[in-house]
């Protein structure tokens, strides 16, 4: 009989984490659910740990709320979800946590020889070269969930032999609209995603194109490509979701239907395949025609400042993260315009002394203050304004 995969799922209650838990009922058979974690919502992490029965669960909540029809240690906190990555009957752990939260438990699993289906794209733009280095010295697979670094992964058979990463994107739901439009975006036209259905985070990043920065940086870090080598393309319809292109000009590219199931899949059970979660047959003729167009650098200039981190490296991608991401929770908050988060990202990034090689413990210091001085600054132009 065939090994069943013993998996834990960081963020099992988020957008990416409940996807998960979708294909893992599609095919049940293969895997046993070791662990679960999740933060505020601990009503379905209750649930959930009742339905899947895992043998440890974690809550940045109250643990006391988690007791119920289960029979799972409860663990909480950042300890919590270091147990749940310690613990080495886990193959894989899927990170689907958003933000700083997936790095340290990121790098437990890897010290414990755990592969890792990553989610979490904040772990590789805050500490790619620590990250990387540390899989590989550990012999570990970081396998990517996000779709377009799914797709590169599926196409790349000989990476010596790639010259060019192209990254799509679709542009999000301003990338027709005027600057004065998107200046004056509510938090519900931002998050009104035409093809995704993502976490809010994610999605208001997805608004600005600051998530496709993040994803050149993630890129770089996984496939230890130069900046100059990886490319974007706006592609609205999101079918085509990445290529590669060959030293002689060809190019590989992986297309799918635009969901989230199909890289959740493809990352659980890799290197293996199974018809799992797929509702449909892919039909050229129905899709009838894929659109392709340059990114507008100047109405979308986030993702130039992340080229400009990502080739200065160091402490530069851990400032530029957690700047954008207080300015993302203060627009969603109502606080500040969609095009301010820009504009707050670039005043704390370009004031911010770069450290070359820093430590982890260097990085989550750079990561609290520049959070600190964000904030500030953004308390600043509220009290400025009333
Ligand atoms: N959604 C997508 O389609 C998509 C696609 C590609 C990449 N990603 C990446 O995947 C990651 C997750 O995105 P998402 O859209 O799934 O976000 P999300 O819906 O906001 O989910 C985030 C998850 O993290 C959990 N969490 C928050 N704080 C926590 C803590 N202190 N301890 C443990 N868990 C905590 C949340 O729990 P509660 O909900 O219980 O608070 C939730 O389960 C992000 O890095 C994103 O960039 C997402």
């Amino acid at each position: 009989m065939e090994k069943k995969r013993k998996i834990s799922i960081i963020g099992s209650t988020g957008s990416i984490g409940t996807q998960a838990l979708e294909v893992i009922d599609k095919i049940r058979d293969k895997f046993e659910i070791i662990a679960l974690a999740g933060g505020s919502n601990v009503e379905l992490l209750k649930k959930q740990t009742e339905k899947y029965q895992p043998k440890l669960v974690s809550s940045s909540a109250n643990p006391d709320l988690l007791e119920g029809n289960h029979n799972a240690k409860i663990l909480t906190g950042m300890n919590g979800l270091e147990e749940i990555c310690s613990n080495k009957e886990n193959d894989i752990i899927l990170m689907a946590c958003s933000g700083k939260i997936g790095l340290r438990p990121t790098l437990k699993a890897i010290e414990n020889g755990i592969d890792i289906a990553l989610a979490n794209k904040e772990t590789l733009v805050m500490a790619g070269d620590i990250v990387m280095a540390k899989a590989r010295e550990h012999g570990v697979n970081i396998i990517p969930v996000d779709s377009e670094h799914c797709a590169i992964h599926q196409c790349i058979k000989d990476i010596s032999q790639v010259d060019k990463l192209i990254i799509t994107a679709s542009g999000g739901p301003f990338l027709h609209k005027t600057v004065e439009e998107m200046k004056n975006a509510t938090v519900n036209e931002a998050l009104a995603h035409p093809r995704w259905n993502m976490g809010r985070k994610i999605t208001v990043d997805s608004a600005t194109l600051m998530n496709k920065g993040l994803e050149i940086i993630e890129a770089h870090h996984l496939f230890g490509f130069d900046y100059d080598d990886i490319e974007v393309v706006v592609h609205p319809q999101s079918i085509v979701h990445s290529a590669i292109e060959y030293k002689d000009g060809s190019v590989i590219a992986q297309l799918g239907l635009p969901s989230m199931h199909i890289p959740i899949q493809y990352a659980i059970t890799y290197p293996e395949r199974y018809e799992g979660i797929k509702s449909k047959s892919f039909s050229f003729a129905e899709i009838a025609r894929l659109d392709f167009e340059k990114p507008d650098f100047e109405k979308f200039p986030t993702v130039k400042l992340a080229y400009n981190a990502g080739k200065i490296g160091g402490t530069a991608t851990v400032c530029l993260n957690a700047a954008n991401e207080e300015a993302v929770f203060a627009f969603l908050d109502g606080k500040i315009k969609l095009y301010e988060i820009y504009e707050i990202t670039k005043k704390i990034y370009d004031e911010h002394k770069v450290i070359q090689t820093p430590t982890i413990d260097e990085i989550f210091e750079v990561d609290e203050k520049i959070r600190e001085k964000t904030k500030d600054y953004i308390a600043h132009l509220i009290q400025k304004v009333l």
